[in-house]
């Protein structure tokens, strides 16, 4: 794993962006898997400038980490933000963009649908934000390392962080999630993580400094040698070796 130490929000998402776009300009048919929620949409805006001023993408491939269970059209989906922050705003669309359905009544088949598709178009990155409670996706503390694809069901703190991010309810806020799992995330050739702020400074300390252990599931990725890790001042700020 890989730790590269920025000032801020702002160098985080720059310096996250460009991982992101040499997939794009070096990959044959770049298959390039986003996530969604606070950390990326810094990563977003710059994704939409480049591709509206030429970034070709027409031979890539868009998937997601993840997809909340509820309404297609909710305000928290992932597919609601993917369309907001990113497909309405650019010129040029990828040539397939997989989302999962969260809206589906038949959970298994949508998983197994899923898994078919990251077997046929392996990821050549994979975007990760990270949990105050150190989960990647919707793999919460106690997920094991060989986890795939799952029905996740949220804990508290997470719970949390969607009603805060989307301004919701807790009546309106989903309680579970469609997600890869720990094993799926590492297997993309990049595993890119992201994270920024002081409510995350313990997540990162227990990453970086903590015990490879399914009760910080971001530890998975320390012995990764394909991860990298983009970390701003405030969230590297209990670290003591820095
Ligand atoms: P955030 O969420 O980017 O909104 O902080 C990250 C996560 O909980 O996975």
């Amino acid at each position: 794993m890989e730790v590269i130490y920025v000032k801020d929000y702002e160098e985080m998402s720059q310096k996250g962006f460009e991982q992101i776009k040499k997939v794009m300009e070096t990959k044959e048919s770049p298959v390039v898997s986003l996530n969604t929620g606070g950390t990326p949409k810094g990563l977003f805006q710059y994704l939409v400038e480049a591709i509206n001023q030429g970034l070709d993408i027409s031979d890539a491939t868009i998937m997601s980490l993840d997809e909340y269970i509820g309404p297609k059209d909710a305000v928290y989906t992932v597919r609601n933000f993917m369309n907001q922050r990113l497909f309405n705003n650019i010129e040029q669309q990828p040539k397939h963009l997989f989302l999962m359905d969260g809206s589906t009544d038949d959970v298994e088949s949508e998983i197994k649908r899923y898994k078919e598709l990251l077997a046929t178009y392996p990821r050549d990155i994979q975007l990760l934000g990270l949990g105050t409670n150190a989960h990647l996706g919707a793999n919460e503390p106690g997920t094991p390392f060989d986890t795939t694809m799952f029905l996740a069901e949220h804990h508290e703190s997470t719970i949390q962080s969607t009603m805060k991010e989307y301004g919701i309810t807790r009546e309106e806020a989903p309680t579970e999630m469609l997600t890869l799992g720990l094993k799926e995330i590492t297997e993309a050739e990049t595993v890119l993580l992201l994270v920024s702020g002081k409510h995350k400074a313990q997540a990162v300390k227990d990453l970086v400094e903590g015990e490879v252990t399914p009760d910080c599931p971001a530890s998975v990725l320390r012995n990764c040698e394909n991860a990298v890790v983009i970390v701003d001042e405030d969230a590297a700020s209990l670290l003591t070796k820095e």
